[in-house]
């Protein structure tokens, strides 16, 4: 490394992008895996991803490789992917479903709530039950599954608390996967969160997006001193009168956020013409206007939750300079494709959205990367977010040099 992290961390200047280094040294972003992916609370799937008994699906965090099996009572599970024999991956497939988990190595066999129930010929003194698999912490708030893998995992409850008055009105257990995409960003996490975090680039790079999306700085977002325009707060309120809290909040540390915001004026989704993309709505959300519910987790998820569908993307570091986007695309279990709901309509905006954010940010790794890359600031008007994000990620990164930070299992 050039230099040091907390050197690199004591040296920033808010309010201007990170130095190169952040953005592709192999050391930070060990320590980014270290400080904050193998310890914080990370969106893995919505609920409705996983429907049968024995479903499961794997998430890679990292050197991790995580199952997430549905077991017999509805519950989904988190564990290691690592066999209580001799380490063997269990589950190989990306996704699929099984009876029981079974190692393909000597078929020591698990029930879905991880319990070892068969080993074969492992002698009288064998106890099965101290080689159960190792779990993961799991929570399922309103329907999204969090999982983390910290041996104490931080309090789940903030995030709860805040998000449930926001998120129950979704009835996201009402749901069903209409569509799920996997990209890879050829970028640094990081870039693709300040991407994220910032519609500065919206109006030059996402033509279908801009068919709905609102660029109106009166209604698009809270103005840098943290005060609302007369307009957002027109719709805050209209939106909670109709029983769908929207009201911009952000938790104390900044590492989640809640904020149902305006569409342009005649959408009421993220369709080619705004009109709605389901006919069956997901959820309770009775203004058809009421816009997206903008969630952001960091640093794993950011989510639009409207009135007809909901979406979900998970950010999974892949390498320094490799990042996998999923998005999944979320319609009622009861709407039926090519009545309710048209595929391409649904999916065809953020299908487009997700592949120009790739372009971007791919060309803002490439930029970084070169020896002449000084970092510059941020706009005061456009970029708050991603000042915001920033400042987050220094503050964990530079609590996670301390001595006494908790490693994770
Ligand atoms: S490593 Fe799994 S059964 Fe042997
Ligand atoms: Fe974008």
């Amino acid at each position: 490394m050039t230099s040091p992290l907390s050197d690199l961390l004591a040296r920033r200047q808010p309010g201007y992008a990170l130095e190169g280094p952040f953005y592709s040294d192999p050391e930070v972003y060990q320590r980014d895996l270290e400080t904050l992916f193998y310890r914080e609370w990370l969106f893995a799937i919505p609920a409705a991803q996983l429907t049968k008994t024995g479903a499961y699906t794997r998430m890679k965090i990292g050197a991790y490789d995580v199952i997430l099996v549905k077991g017999a009572d509805g519950e989904i599970r988190g564990f290691h992917n690592s066999c209580r024999h001799r380490g063997s991956m269990i589950c190989k497939g990306r996704e699929g479903q099984v009876a029981k988990l079974v190692c393909p190595y000597h078929q020591w066999t698990y029930e879905l709530d991880g319990r070892l129930l068969w080993a074969r010929d492992m002698g009288p003194e064998f106890d099965p039950s101290k080689h159960n698999l190792r779990p993961v912490h799991v929570r399922d708030l309103c329907g999204l599954i969090y999982i983390s893998l910290a041996k104490d995992a931080p309090d789940f409850a903030p995030f709860a608390a805040l998000g449930t008055p926001y998120l129950q009105v979704h009835d996201l257990h009402r749901a069903k996967v209409a569509h799920q995409s996997t990209i890879i960003e050829k970028a640094n996490w990081k870039l693709v969160w300040e991407n994220n975090r910032e519609c500065y680039h919206c109006a030059g790079s996402h033509p279908a997006l801009c068919n709905s999306f609102s660029l109106d700085p009166e209604i698009a977002g809270v103005n840098p001193d943290g005060s609302i325009s007369p307009k957002l707060q027109g719709h805050f309120d209209r939106c909670a009168a109709a029983g769908a809290p929207a009201q911009f909040e952000i938790d104390a540390g900044g590492q989640f956020r809640f904020a149902r915001m305006p569409l342009q004026e005649t959408a009421v989704s993220y369709t080619m013409d705004g009109k709605a993309a389901c006919a069956r709505p997901l959820g309770r959300v009775a203004l058809p206007d009421a816009g997206s519910l903008m969630v952001f987790h960091y640093p794993s998820t950011w989510n639009h939750f409207l009135p007809d569908i909901s979406m979900t993307f998970r950010v999974t570091p892949i390498g320094p300079e490799e990042t996998e986007v999923t998005t999944t695309w979320l319609v009622d279990r009861d709407a039926v494709e090519g009545v309710d709901y048209d595929l391409k309509r649904l999916t065809e905006v953020w299908l487009h959205t997700n592949d120009e954010d790739r372009e971007i940010v791919e060309a803002n790794q490439q930029g970084v990367n070169s020896p002449a890359y000084v970092p510059g600031p941020y706009s005061p008007v456009e970029e708050s977010g991603v000042a915001q994000f920033i400042d987050w990620y220094a503050q964990k990164m530079q609590r996670g040099l301390a001595p006494t930070a908790l490693a994770a299992e």
